[in-house]
């Protein structure tokens, strides 16, 4: 894969387009339709990032091998959304339908998900319009089991480089799995849910000291996870104040956001 490192951006979309459409064969007998990486073309953000982007990013999970998680994929799931977010939700992993689709949160849970963000204009926040979405691991875990510490770990960078290009006013950090890759803390998403927390890269789990790029600034707020509202109804009340928190911090900092919303 060495060769990989001297491509740009666009052959390494091409190439990594060309593998899937080999794999669809190879295991399929035809081609199966395939989401695009979701990403319009652009420079890198901010222009200190010059010679990486999304499509990058999302080419090199898409041939990614740096864990055991890569054997069982259809599909590793990058990430989707607009470039310069208000929010990057960041959940845990890909379950069956987005290992299925290579799209984030598209099952059940994604589905309350995206209710969660919206609510009904309140809260004003959608994929399409002003979020990212992507996981601490990008392919799926066996049986749909929390990716374990090292496979956080071995995914780690993929997450740094997101969030250093979509530059994301706010990451919603969806449960304890996602809470802890970016926060360095072993506390639970019940301890962190409900605060914002600001955090220096070279401090998070996230960095790489190979990384070779500055450090930046992030801000998290750690929520319950939809699937844990799905199994237990009664942690819904506690999400809407995450919910509120996070709408009342975007008014501060957006006033075309603001003017965008329904009333509580
Ligand atoms: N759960 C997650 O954490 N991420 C997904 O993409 C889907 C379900």
């Amino acid at each position: 894969m060495v060769f990989l490192m001297t491509m740009n951006a666009a052959d390494k979309t091409s190439a990594a387009l060309f593998l899937d459409l080999a794999g669809d064969y190879v295991r399929d007998g035809y081609r199966r339709d395939r989401p695009d990486y979701g990403f319009a073309d652009d420079t890198a953000a901010g222009g200190a990032e010059a010679d990486d982007s999304l499509e990058a990013v999302a080419a090199d999970i898409a041939v990614c091998e740096r864990c055991a998680l890569c054997k069982g994929r259809r599909n590793a799931v990058a990430g989707e959304g607009v470039r310069r977010p208000l929010v990057m939700v960041v959940g845990e992993g890909p379950g069956a339908d987005e290992d299925a689709s290579g799209r984030p949160f598209v099952g059940r849970a994604g589905q309350l998900l995206d209710r969660m963000l919206d609510s009904r204009g309140k809260i004003g926040l959608s994929r399409e319009k002003n979020c990212f979405i992507a996981n601490v691991v990008k392919c799926r875990p066996p049986g749909n089991r929390n990716p374990a510490p090292d496979e956080a770990r071995a995914c780690a960078r993929f997450l740094e480089r997101q969030i250093r290009l979509l530059r994301p006013r706010i990451i919603l950090a969806a449960g304890s799995v996602a809470s802890r890759a970016l926060l360095d803390t072993a506390e639970g998403v019940t301890k962190l849910r409900g605060r914002f927390f600001t955090v220096d890269s070279s401090e998070s789990p996230l960095y790489a000291p190979d990384g070779g790029e500055e450090p930046f600034m992030f801000t998290v707020l750690p929520t319950f996870h939809p699937s844990a509202l799905l199994r237990d109804e009664s942690l819904k009340a506690s999400a809407w104040e995450d919910m509120k928190l996070l709408r009342s911090r975007l008014c501060e900092i957006d006033g075309d956001y603001a003017a965008s919303l329904s009333p509580l």
